[in-house]
Parts: C-alpha cells; sequence; structure tokens
C-alpha cells in the first residue's frame, strides 16, 4: 500500500500508485454515496476549512458534500466578506483560521502556487482545489476516474483536451494524471491558445477540430476563460465556435462513437452544443457525480495521514 497523502497540491507530485489508491477508496465511498446511508462518521474529528478567494460552485458544494458525507466540522470561507479586504495577509488569515483547531484547508485562488506557498508556510494539510493557470488536482482527478468508469480502463486510451489550453489549470492537471495512467493526450485550439512549448509535455499537438476527433476515444472540450484572457485570443466567439465548437453535426461525421466531457461551467454554445452537452454521448453530469466520491477518497486518505502522525 502506498503511504496516505500528506497534501494534494497537485497531479505533477502523485505517483500512479497514490492515483490508483484514490481511485479505489473512491469505489467504496461511490458504492455508500448509492446507499441509503450516504454518510460515514471517519472524519467526525476533523474541522475542514473551505477557503475560496474566487468563484466555483461544483468544486466548493461538491468539496462541502464530501466533508459532511464523512462526519467533519466544516467552516466556509470566502474572501469577498473576510479580512483580506482590509489587506490582510494570505499567511496571517490562514493562522487565524488554523488557531481555531481546524485540521485541513481546501483553498482554491487565482494566483498559481498559491497551494504551494501556503504549505511551506502553514502547519496543516493543504488541498488544492484550483490555483490560477497551474493545477487543478481534484478535477482531473475526477475526470479520470470518469473515464476509468465509462472504459473500464484510462490506460491505452487516447484523450484530446479541446479549446483554452494556454489558461487552463484543467489542462493541465489532466495531461499529467493521465499521462501517468497510461493514456495518449491530444491537444487541440487555436495556435493563440496553445502553450508553445506544449509538446515537450509528451502531449501531441493538433489545430483541426475534426482530426482530433477522429483520432480521440475521449473529448474533454474546455471552456473559453474570458476572465483570464488579457488580450484576444481569436476574433470573436462566433468564429471560435465555428472553429472549434462541438456540435452534433460534427459528431455524426465520425465514424465512431466518443466519450464527451466538460468541466464545467459550460458556455452553451461556445465550445459544445447544447445537443450535445446533454447528449447521450455526454458524461459531464457523471463527472460531476463522481467529483464527490473523489474528494471524499482525497480527504479520507488527507485524514489517515494526519492520524498516522500522530501514533508516531
Ligand atoms: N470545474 C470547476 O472547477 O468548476 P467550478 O469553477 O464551478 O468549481
Amino acid at each position: 500500500m502506498p503511504a496516505t497523502l500528506k497534501h494534494l497540491l497537485g497531479i505533477k507530485g502523485l505517483s500512479e500508485e497514490s492515483i490508483q489508491q484514490i481511485f479505489e477508496t473512491a469505489d467504496n465511498f461511490k458504492q455508500l454515496l448509492n446507499s441509503p446511508v450516504k454518510k460515514t462518521p471517519s472524519l467526525r474529528d476533523f474541522t475542514v476549512a473551505n477557503l475560496f478567494f474566487e468563484n466555483s460552485t461544483r468544486t466548493r458544494v461538491s468539496f462541502e458534500l464530501a466533508e459532511k458525507r464523512l462526519g467533519a466540522d466544516i467552516v466556509n470561507f470566502s474572501s469577498s466578506t473576510s479580512s483580506v479586504k482590509k489587506g490582510e495577509t494570505l499567511i496571517d488569515t490562514v493562522n487565524n483560521i488554523l488557531s481555531m483547531k481546524v485540521d485541513m484547508l481546501v483553498m482554491r485562488h487565482p494566483a498559481p502556487g498559491a497551494c504551494m506557498f501556503l504549505a511551506r508556510h502553514v502547519n496543516a494539510q493543504i488541498v488544492n482545489a484550483g490555483d490560477g493557470t497551474h493545477e487543478h488536482p481534484t478535477q482531473a482527478l475526477l475526470d479520470a476516474y470518469s473515464i476509468r468508469e465509462k472504459l473500464g480502463s484510462v490506460y491505452g486510451k487516447k484523450v484530446v483536451i479541446v479549446g483554452d489550453v494556454l489558461h487552463s489549470r484543467v489542462a493541465l492537471s489532466n495531461i499529467f494524471c493521465l499521462q501517468k495512467l497510461g493514456a495518449d493526450v491530444m491537444v487541440c485550439g487555436p495556435k493563440t491558445l496553445i502553450p508553445r512549448h506544449i509538446a515537450e509535455l509528451g502531449v501531441k499537438v493538433e489545430h483541426n477540430l475534426v482530426n482530433a476527433l477522429q483520432w480521440c476515444d475521449v473529448a474533454n472540450m474546455l471552456r473559453i476563460q474570458l476572465e483570464r484572457q488579457d488580450i484576444k485570443y481569436f476574433p470573436s466567439l462566433r468564429e471560435y465556435s465555428m472553429q472549434f465548437g462541438l456540435n452534433q453535426s460534427i459528431l455524426n461525421q465520425l465514424d465512431k462513437e466518443i466519450v464527451i466531457m466538460h468541466p464545467g461551467p459550460i458556455n452553451r454554445g461556445v465550445e459544445i452544443s447544447s445537443e450535445v452537452a446533454d447528449g447521450n454521448n455526454s458524461i459531464i453530469l457523471q463527472q460531476v457525480e463522481n467529483g464527490v466520491a473523489v474528494r471524499m477518497a482525497v480527504l479520507y486518505l488527507l485524514a489517515q495521514h494526519q492520524l498516522e502522525q500522530s501514533k508516531s
């Protein structure tokens, strides 16, 4: 058995063994979530603070539900109503929260590397819930878990990540996670939204959507992240959609069925049509469902680490 988790800061530092352990633990929690009980007291003696310095719907609700299903006490922090607005530093804010006997932190922050920075400066276990354009490890874990569930295995599968790869933490974490699990990964999008040196990560690069879809077993469609774009990367959303938006008529041209994914939030009619997002090939809502079991697994393994440390 691999060691329990100390932090979850990114997928880059996670072994394949640890990812498999998270998946196997998530399998048990998924079974529990589908039973009438839905809860276990595994984290009954733990307090988790959810620190969200950036907007979120799925990740925030999913972590909160995962913590509640595990019986933890939780506290939710939102930067918009906190003393951060009065100039308090991140470290001071977090140390004040920790002094109230909080055991773990789940943090989303707009600055890339914010979770790693915090892990070096405070004494708590940290889960990265998305840090700027850097990583979103639990999203990548739930995405890979959903592929495993749908196709039986991630190993040997061809996965294309389509769209705004340049500004996407989901893309980077997915690349690391899928490659560790033995998938073949391609990125597809306009040249302006594909990082120049991304091929050095061992991914294929394609600028034609139909070619990419012909190649893949799974297409993960990314949102255009206008909030992170300081310049124009394409003439208009309409033009982006005409070249890289996925609709039913493109799917009908393929000589095979492919699995369609999206991390959310969706811009319907931009990167994906409603017909495809809600269609039979889409596993978008299964991804969201699996997020709770995967996050329960991560929190459970972090708690196991803390219990082992307290015994030694
Ligand atoms: N996928 C994802 O991170 O969604 P939220 O921004 O709503 O949490």
